[in-house]
């Protein structure tokens, strides 16, 4: 049966995916295209949707594209950026300004299929710098936009030429912020494109297994499977496509494992039937080698990437099976984040995604099946393929390990812009009976879909979980430069910080093992793993108060897609068992909880 299928068109940043996701919870198959994509890609859709951008400008060279797309005879739908592009193509003007952030109010002003089913004013999230400020002769305003009961009106929120069937809204309807946002893309992709809902992850799984057959013809894949959620799905559906013979895994040790993973992953594999072409390798030398005396995190990053690559062509010299495809469980935020499409900043760069791998696929010489999928869709796909819920609903664990939680220092203090920062965190920090110090390390974070490596603030005091929050959020939002809060777990209110020279070592990661797997077992113990998304911990080269020369950071987080998150609230129980656990870890002179939320803040701290 062929599907009716919508072509999300990407325009940057995360949204497209977001909407693709959108548009198959409803059961129709939704496809990624790029915007320079020639003409012919486009043909056979049922409707198209422009997505937003996180940096284009409706007046951007960057937004050359194929705009025989409006001569296609089929419904098209613009958010944000795409709004602004159909709006100028019939005749409608841009201007600088008329910026909205957030929340805000649509009020819808005229009947349109977009908004069926709607009330009269409906709670939309907004995230532009420019507006439209004319729209063409064939369109008429179908909402306009407004911040509180009394705020000024945004006019062409939402706009439609009926005869033409082309939409376009301001707002986003595929974020959760925009209430019945999921409606609007229904109302488009069902009773303006007339799609029927019939894809589903089984449709899924077939496909891919054709495929994959497909791409693979003959030959064979070699896998690295590292035992996480992702890797372990495409080597089961890599499995049932090309059969056992054709797949070969490679678990590497590379000395960023948690505590006994290797021998767990070794072993579920063989539960699983995939043992018979099972290879494992304790590369551990040869990374934390390669690691030695490097600081930087995108350096310790890259050098992980290009490790894997190594010793995977070493070990497939070994084998004799050179000419197979290098298979990989990539998914769509590796990409992403990565700075992946065109248009996306690097925020950090997957270890799947370092340079070699890039020319490998340019090469056409990877295989990668969920490339496509957030996390939820793998673990859908991993259902339905009958994994095991355990591992399906393990948490999440980066490809670089705990090379990117544990974090490294010359030992030189950072305190470029101190004089300005540790006041004002200061002065904020007392109004909620806090102590607040700046920490003179860096960590990751991301802001408007752009990286930043700032300094994370340490909240010492009692106070309740929303006060933290709030005044984190403060912080944040007063306080340039900062990107992170936690929240001191340890004894006292630390008043002194100093960073201590250290690189990637085995006595380090064995401790960061230790401590790991203490807070598991303890989230485990109180019944709460399966409720947070994911929990990193990171061993930070800070001294607290001359102590020792450790500092623990302990990261839960619920999330959704991992690209966004908020911190999540430990009982009691756990808080009580982190106060007695780590600290008495020899090193260790600090514990912080991470109250950060994704935005300012990474999910990793590298
Ligand atoms: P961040 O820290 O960017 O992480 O908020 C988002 C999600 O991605 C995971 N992560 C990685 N996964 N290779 C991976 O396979 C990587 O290099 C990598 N870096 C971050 C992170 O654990 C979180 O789930």
């Amino acid at each position: 049966m062929k599907h009716d299928a919508i072509a999300v068109i990407d325009f940057g940043g995360q949204y497209a995916h977001l909407i693709a996701t959108r548009v198959r919870d409803l059961k129709v198959l939704a496809e990624i295209r790029q915007p320079e994509d020639p003409i012919e890609m486009f043909r056979g859709y049922k409707g198209l949707i422009i997505s937003g951008s996180p940096s284009l400008s409706a007046f951007g060279e960057d937004s050359a594209y194929t705009t025989a797309i409006y001569d296609l005879p089929v419904p098209i739908l613009g958010f944000c950026f795409g709004h602004q592009e159909i709006a100028k193509h019939y005749g409608g003007k841009i201007i600088h300004g008329g910026r909205e952030w957030g929340h805000t109010n649509l009020e819808i002003t005229e009947e349109s299929p977009v908004f069926k089913g709607l009330a009269p004013v409906e709670q939309v999230w907004m995230s532009h710098f420019d507006t439209v400020a004319e729209i063409g002769p064939d369109f008429r305003e179908i909402g306009c936009s407004r911040l509180g009961a009394d705020g000024e009106i945004h006019r062409y929120a939402a706009i439609e030429a009926p005869k033409l069937r082309r939409y376009g809204v301001q707002f986003h309807p595929e974020v959760d912020d925009t209430i019945h946002g999921g409606r609007m893309i229904a109302n488009f992709v069902f009773d303006i494109c007339g799609c029927r809902p019939t894809w589903t992850m089984g449709n899924y799984i077939d496909a891919q297994v054709a495929k994959i057959r497909e791409r693979v013809g003959n030959g064979s894949v070699f896998l690295l499977a590292s035992g996480g959620v992702d890797s372990t799905v495409t080597a089961v559906l890599l499995g049932r496509a090309l059969g056992p013979d054709r797949l070969h895994l490679l678990h590497v040790d590379n000395g960023l494992m948690r505590k006994d993973e290797s021998r767990n992953v070794l072993a579920a594999f063989q539960v699983m039937g995939l043992g018979r072409n099972l290879h494992f390798l304790d590369a551990s030398d040869d990374f934390l080698g390669a690691l030695a005396g490097v600081v930087e995190p995108e350096k310790k990053r890259l050098i992980i990437g290009n490790t894997f690559i190594r010793v995977f062509e070493g070990e497939a010299r070994r084998l004799g099976i050179e000419g197979h495809l290098l298979g990989q469980g990539t998914i769509y935020p590796d990409t992403i984040e990565t700075g992946g499409t065109k248009r996306a900043d690097t925020i950090k760069t997957h270890h799947n995604r370092v340079p070699i791998v890039e020319e490998m696929i340019r090469q056409g010489r990877v295989i990668e099946p969920l490339a496509d999928l957030y996390k939820v869709e793998v673990r859908e796909l991993g259902e339905l393929l009958g994994l095991d819920r355990d591992l399906i609903w393990k948490h999440p664990f980066p490809g670089p390990g705990l090379g990117v939680r544990l974090l490294c220092s010359d030992g030189v203090p950072d305190r470029k812009d101190f004089d300005r920062m540790a006041p004002e965190v200061r002065r904020i920090a007392s109004k909620y009976g806090l102590v607040g110090e700046v920490l003179p390390i860096r960590s990751v974070g991301v802001k408007a879909d752009l990286r930043s490596y700032e300094h994370p603030v340490m909240l010492s005091g009692e106070a309740a979980w929303e006060t933290l929050l709030e005044a984190a959020g403060t912080i944040f939002r007063e306080v340039e430069g900062i990107n992170r809060c936690l929240w001191n777990l340890g004894p006292g209110r630390p008043a002194a910080f100093a960073p201590v020279a250290a690189t990637v070592t085995r006595p380090r990661l064995d401790l960061l093992r230790e401590a790991d797997h203490r807070v598991t077992e303890s989230l485990r113990r109180h019944g709460i793993y399966y409720d947070i998304w994911q929990c990193p911990i990171c061993l930070v080269p800070l001294s607290l108060d001359g102590k020792g020369a450790e500092m623990v950071v302990v990261r839960p987080v619920h999330s959704e897609r991992a690209m966004t998150a908020a911190p999540a609230r430990l009982p009691d129980a756990v808080l009580a068992d982190l106060r007695k656990d780590i600290p008495s870890l020899p090193g260790v002179s600090g514990l912080g909880l991470d109250i950060t939320s994704k935005p300012p803040g990474t999910i990793e701290w590298e």
